[in-house]
């Protein structure tokens, strides 16, 4: 049994090393780099670091198809150091979560090259092979079957082709996953964030998928699959033994599914990154682009809230190295202008979103990057870009549209936004490496940097740090239960969290205008007699609110 839910009461930073700091000079960041900013990262206030995958890997997908294990990719660093920033993570109190990618691997891993050899090989069932496929899509790259010369057979890929599916229904498969667990708990880490874990079982037969569906035709032959929570159990008990903390990523999951993994006699997982609010602006992220719509956001943020609430704990997040970054989608970046490198209302709308999350019952996240404000990069041509559905969905979805109409749809939905290095000061590449960087700063990292916002102390990165402390300081705003007022209205997002008798009311504007804002009768007098506790313009408001402000009245 576990002895606590010390997850709740925490918040987490996701580092994606590749763009985090460069610290031994060629250019990529490094866990050298990570050892040099464990202090800012402290300094933040947050109590845990989730790292996306540290492991060999071809890169394919960046580290998503994993070449081995049981190691550091030698960009990276190795486990010598890994451990020394283990070590010195967990001295200044931060807890270490690894990416655990079991669905499937990179087919450089021994495993794959061995099981292409032939149906007599040990590792022959370890994938899943078929002699005729099926009608499925990859969700990065193409059909999700490849044929393989060597083997004779395709091999299913529900990610890139690089990226075959493990076939968990193999019980020495199972296994490994388990000596993987205890590799990386035995060296001392906190848990894991668990890649696309509800896709990991699935549909015995692998019948055909939806027609005219594209891109997740099979999905209802993947997701939360027969066997899905058998297998969660096997991995549960080892996590269990060491009382680690266990977040699922469940792509296009619903609140009544996510529940069996996280409550109930099933339990299998403390937490779940759920998608339904990164939808307010588009479908499936990469795909379909829309106007963004608030409703839909509060709608999605309160669903999560209201379905969870006394029963699972949230994950709370609004970017992480698979969306592009927030200000640039529902913050003011959603109105473009050539002219200017950051957005008119960046550091209103920047605190703003921060506000609207972060407060919310859950345990949020930040990703690399938000806590500064970074926007969206524009790269003049495709080749400029680095990541495969970037150029799977240009070359897929927007062939009948011009070049420039295909890139407008890039800049709005590409991942590799959010994975240019991060802006540590205004020096060259962004003091992100004393060399030529793997991959394009934004621009405006003149303005938008993490030196230049140490010294403003109404910068986006001193907001988040309050943030972060108002929220540990207050068992209200960390268990209290969340109600929301006005849903239907268009511009304000206003949310209740309350314990036994206390409460803070939140109210954050997404309108670049003024706006004035309606009090519940409940509240009568709040902007008079309750005290407002955090703000994100320095003069005090009216009740007409300012673009973008957010404010939070403890009652
Ligand atoms: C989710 C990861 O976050 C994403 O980056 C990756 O492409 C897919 N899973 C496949 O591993
Ligand atoms: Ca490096």
């Amino acid at each position: 049994m576990r002895k606590t839910d010390w997850f709740k009461e925490m918040s987490f930073y996701q580092i994606w090393v590749r763009s985090f700091k460069d610290g031994n000079g060629d250019g990529i960041g490094d866990l050298y780099g990570v050892y040099e900013k464990l202090q800012y990262i402290k300094d933040l206030g947050v109590d845990g670091i989730w790292f996306s995958p540290l492991y060999p890997s071809p890169n394919a997908d960046f580290g998503y198809d994993i070449s081995d294990y049981r190691d550091i990719h030698p960009d990276y660093g190795d486990l010598d150091q890994f451990k020394k920033v283990l070590n010195e993570a967990h001295r200044l109190g931060l807890k270490v979560i690894m990416d655990l990618v079991i669905n499937h691997t990179s087919d450089e891993h021994p495993w794959f090259r061995e099981s292409r050899k032939g149906k007599d090989n040990p590792y022959s069932d370890y994938y899943i092979w078929r002699d005729r496929p099926n009608n499925w899509d990859s969700i990065l790259e193409g059909k999700a079957w490849e044929f393989d010369e060597v083997r004779g057979q395709y091999y299913l890929h529900i990610f890139a082709k690089k990226q075959p599916d493990l076939n968990m229904d193999n019980p020495k498969v199972r296994e490994e996953v388990k000596g993987i667990l205890r590799f990386w708990l035995d060296l001392g880490v906190d848990g894991f964030r668990e890649d696309v874990i509800n896709f990991i079982s699935k549909k015995e037969g692998l019948p055909d998928g939806l027609p005219f569906v594209p891109v997740v035709n099979g999905m209802p032959h993947y997701k939360d699959g027969p066997h899905i929570h058998e297998y969660m159990a096997e991995f549960r008990k080892v996590c269990e033994e060491y009382d680690c903390f266990q977040l699922g990523e469940g792509p296009m999951t619903t609140v009544k599914s996510a529940l069996r993994y996280l409550s109930g006699p099933e339990k299998s997982l403390d937490m779940m990154f759920s998608f339904d609010h990164m939808m307010a602006d588009c479908i499936y992220t990469e795909y379909v682009h829309r106007p963004f719509d608030l409703r839909k956001l509060k709608r999605a943020f309160s669903r999560w809230q209201r379905a969870l609430d006394g029963k699972a704990w949230n994950a709370l997040y609004l970017e992480n190295h698979d969306h592009p970054r927030i200000i640039s989608r529902y913050g003011d970046g959603r109105y473009p202008s050539l002219k200017r490198r950051v957005p008119k209302f960046w550091k209103e709308s920047g605190k703003m979103l921060a506000v609207s999350y972060i407060f919310q019952q859950g345990t949020p996240f930040i990703y690399q990057g938000q806590e500064l404000g970074m926007t969206n990069i524009r790269l003049g041509s495709i080749d400029d870009y680095m990541d495969v559905s970037s150029k799977t969905n240009y070359h897929r979805y927007h062939l009948k549209d011009s070049v420039e109409e295909r890139l407008k749809r890039i800049h709005l939905s590409s991942r590799d936004s959010s994975r240019t290095p991060l802006q540590w000061d205004d020096s060259e590449n962004a003091g992100f490496s004393a060399v030529k960087p793997w991959f394009f700063v934004n621009p405006n990292y003149d303005i938008v940097n993490a030196k230049a916002e140490e010294e403003d102390p109404e910068s986006i990165l001193n907001f988040y740090r309050k943030c972060l402390s108002l929220r540990k300081k207050s068992k209200i705003l960390i268990f209290g239960h969340y109600r929301e007022f006005f849903p239907g209205d268009r511009h304000i997002y206003m949310y209740e969290r309350s314990l036994e008798g206390e409460r803070f009311l939140i109210i954050c504007s997404f309108s670049r205008s003024h706006v004035r804002v309606r009090i519940p009768g409940e509240y009568a007098g709040i902007m008079k007699k309750g005290r407002l506790v955090l703000c994100n313009y320095p003069s005090k408001g009216t009740g007409i609110f300012r673009p973008y402000e957010a404010r939070i009245y403890r009652f």
